[in-house]
């Protein structure tokens, strides 16, 4: 299917891997962005963004459920022709470490949290119940450090992938950007 008004003949994502996509990538800023910039607020206040911190994350973990359904069910478009073979292979690596974080990273977050047996509170909406991983304040604080490590990579894998599109569509010119258009018919 060749894109109209596009520079690309290559097909494109479907309307719902467009809206996965887009959602995604602003909840994941959001969240990144709620933990960075509240980090010296007074407690109280940091903790009501954490609650929001934990509930954009699990909501992120739900979304990417039902992206990686969506995923396996549709075939995605082939790369244009135009592009290397290392650099589809580099592409398809980057893609696949993004859904092990966004899989890894809410769960290792729900894990951490869980060792205090408190529920998450959905935005005030309901609770979503602790795991069952018992009161270990090791497991805590390592389950912990491996999500922050794993916050500072999904941040370094954002802008590398964001660098990567800009060179696609500035440099190679070759429309890949407009294949993840939400709106277009
Ligand atoms: C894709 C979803 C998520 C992303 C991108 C994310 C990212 C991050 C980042 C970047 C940090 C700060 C790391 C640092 O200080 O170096 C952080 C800290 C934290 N995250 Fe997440 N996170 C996600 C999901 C979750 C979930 C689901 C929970 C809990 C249910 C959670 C709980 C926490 C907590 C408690 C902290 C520590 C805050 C503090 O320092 O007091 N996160 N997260």
């Amino acid at each position: 299917m060749a894109i109209t008004g596009s520079t690309t003949t290559s097909p494109r994502y479907s309307k719902v891997a467009a809206w996965f996509h887009w959602v995604i990538a602003a909840l994941v800023i959001a969240n990144i962005l709620i933990v960075e910039l509240t980090e010296d607020a007074a407690r109280a206040v940091r903790g009501e963004w954490i609650g929001t911190h934990k509930a954009v994350g699990i909501t992120i973990l739900v979304l990417t459920l039902g992206r990686l359904a969506w995923r396996i069910g549709h075939r995605t478009p082939p790369q244009p022709a135009t592009m290397k073979r290392w650099e589809v292979v580099l592409s398809k690596s980057l893609h696949a470490l993004f859904y092990f974080l966004l899989l890894a990273l809410p769960i290792s977050g729900w894990i951490f949290t869980s060792t205090h047996g408190r529920a998450i509170d959905w935005f005030g909406l309901f609770p979503i119940p602790a795991l069952p991983v018992g009161d270990s304040e090791s497991l805590h604080e390592t389950v912990e450090g491996v999500h922050k490590l794993m916050g500072s990579a999904m941040l370094y894998l954002g802008v590398l992938h964001i660098l990567a599109a800009l060179k696609h569509q500035f440099y190679d010119r070759d429309g890949l950007i407009g294949r993840m258009n939400p709106f277009a018919r």
